[in-house]
This record gives structure tokens, sequence and C-alpha cells, in this order.
């Protein structure tokens, strides 16, 4: 019989990553963003780190690249929400949709964006593109009531689009990055 002296009371709201895909995506962008940085870090070229909020390159920049970063900040926060599993239909509802408008605002700004190739679009517009034929995929799946079809696409681009984008936006040398650790 269980001792329940040694029943822990669940008290952290349980995130689910969907598929095992999505968390092998998120080990991949993961592993792949520490070495990506270490080589960054170690190169002659890069300036010492020292933490220190500084926004002025993002009070500085493009309409645009505001509107991006705050389509991708509410992005992550929504989708974070509705990851932890929201209750309530209606509530769900209501942030998948602000979730698929802050996501399509984010990825359709980010086609006036770049930089990281010069003037020619990066791999990260593919993820862009991933997710701007995703959102609608995944609506209609909801609508057809579709519930692992729905749920395949938005965890997908959750994690593939929203955390590992994100997590390459604080690669060092990026705006992101320069904010906290720039010189
Ligand atoms: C927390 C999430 C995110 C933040 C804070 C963020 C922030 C930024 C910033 C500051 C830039 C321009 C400066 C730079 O390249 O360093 C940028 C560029 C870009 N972002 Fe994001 N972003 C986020 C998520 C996303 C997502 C989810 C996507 C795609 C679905 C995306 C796609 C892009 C693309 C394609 C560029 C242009 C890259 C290039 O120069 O070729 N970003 N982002």
């Amino acid at each position: 019989m269980k001792n329940p002296a040694l029943t822990l009371p669940r008290k952290w709201p349980r995130v689910s990553f969907g598929r095992p895909s999505n968390r092998a995506v998120i080990l991949i962008g993961l592993a792949a963003y520490a070495i990506v940085s270490w080589i960054i870090l170690n190169s002659p070229d890069t300036p010492p780190v020292r933490f220190r909020i500084n926004p002025v390159r993002l009070v500085e920049a493009s309409a645009v690249l505001k509107l991006h970063v705050v389509g991708a900040l509410s992005a992550f926060g929504i989708g974070a929400a509705l990851m932890m599993g929201v209750k309530g239909r209606g509530l769900h509802k209501r942030l998948g949709y602000a979730w698929v408008a802050a996501m399509a605002i984010t990825a359709i700004s980010s086609f006036f964006l770049t930089g990281l190739n010069g003037n020619q679009f990066s791999w990260i517009h593919g993820l862009s593109a991933w997710t701007i034929i995703g959102l609608p995929m995944g609506i209609t799946a909801a609508r057809r009531k579709d519930i692992a079809g729905h749920r395949k696409q938005m965890t997908g681009m959750f994690t593939g689009g929203m955390l590992v984008a994100g997590l390459f936006t604080f690669l060092p040398g990026r705006m992101m990055w320069s904010i906290f650790f720039g010189a």
C-alpha cells in the first residue's frame, strides 16, 4: 500500500511537449546552441562577456524589429500557458487565437529582417515559412476535431519554431545577446 506521507502533492502544472520528437528537437536545438555559442565565444574576435542589461540597440531598432520582438515574446508567454494545459475550452480557444496572431506577426515581420546572412534570407526564415504554412493547418485540424493533428501541428511549431528560433536569437553577437552580455 502507498504511504500517504511519501506522496508529494503536485503543485507545478504539467508541461507536455507532446511527442518524443518534440523533446528531441529541443535537445538537438540546445546542443547545437551550446556548440555554436562555444565556438563563437572562443573566437579571438569575441569581446569579453560581462552581464549587464543595455536595451539601447532594441530601443533604437526599426519599428518592424520591435514588432517582431513584441510578437515573439507574446507568443512565448501565451504558448507556455497553453503548453501547461490551461483549463477551459473557451479560454484555450481565445488564448489559442491570440497565440496564432502573435506567431503570425513574428513570422511575417521576420521576412523584413536580415543580417545573419548579409542581405539574403537565412535558414531561420525557413522556420518562418513553416510557421506561416503550419498555423492554418493547425487551425483547420482543430475545426475538423482532429485533436491529435491539431496538437501535433501546434506543439511542433511551439518547440521547433518558437523555442529553437527564440534560443538562437540569444547566440553570442546577435542583438538579444548584446542586450544582456554586449560590450
Ligand atoms: C523569444 C523569441 C524571439 C526573439 C526574442 C527574437 C528576436 C529577434 C531579433 C532581435 C532579431 C534581429 C536581430 C538579430 O538577428 O539578432 C530577429 C531576427 C529574426 N527572427 Fe526572431 N526572435 C524570436 C523568435 C523568432 C521566431 C519564432 C521566428 C520564426 C518563426 C523568428 C525568425 C527570425 C528571423 C527569420 C530573423 C532574421 C534572421 C536573419 O538575420 O537572417 N524569430 N529575431
